[in-house]
């Protein structure tokens, strides 16, 4: 299920990319969530963290606003800018995680010889309180979605981050 994890180390960093439509609600939050959390951890040298869209609408914008100010309350700050997910990707990262089902049947579809499954997961696979349901869209909702949306992205996140530690070589 989980991608085998190699030995993490700094040489060979484990790369994760978050993945959800416009690449400016979701996943945005859920890569500065991840970063936040793997520099309070002191833990930069051993991950690189990105996200994408599955779609080109918003490619080059900020994160939305709602998105960032609600993150900006939790501390976290997102600086990513909008880029559209590509079957390039599939070489470049170790997990890409799509936030609904929607997202990783667009995922599955840059990959027709199917052989990057593995690498492929539900965001919320890593959510204990609700495994595998999708990270709902909060862009056409009010800001409690947001709210809703930040508090599950960082549930997850901190799961990840908890299931790969294990697998650093701080040596
Ligand atoms: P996201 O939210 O996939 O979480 O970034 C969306 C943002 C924009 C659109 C859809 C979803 N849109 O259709 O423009």
């Amino acid at each position: 299920m989980f991608p085998p994890v190699y030995a993490i180390t700094k040489e060979n960093p484990y790369k994760v990319c978050f993945v959800c439509l416009g690449n400016i609600c979701r996943s945005p939050t859920a890569e500065g969530i991840m970063q936040h959390k793997v520099n309070e951890k002191n833990l930069q040298p051993y991950f690189y963290i990105d996200s994408a869209g599955t779609a080109a609408y918003h490619v080059g914008e900020r994160a939305n606003a709602t998105s960032r100010q609600i993150a900006k309350g939790h501390g976290v700050i997102l600086l990513s800018r909008a880029r559209q997910f590509s079957p390039f990707d599939f070489q470049e990262f170790d997990l890409i995680l799509a936030m609904d089902q929607s997202n990783l049947t667009n995922i599955i579809a840059l990959d027709p010889p199917k052989e990057m499954t593995d690498k492929i997961m539900l965001m919320r696979a890593f959510d204990e309180h609700h495994k595998n349901a999708d990270v709902p869209d909060p862009y056409y909702g009010g800001i409690a979605g947001f709210e809703h949306v930040f508090a599950m992205l960082e549930r997850s996140v901190e799961e990840l981050i908890s299931q790969l530690a294990p697998h650093i070589d701080h040596s």
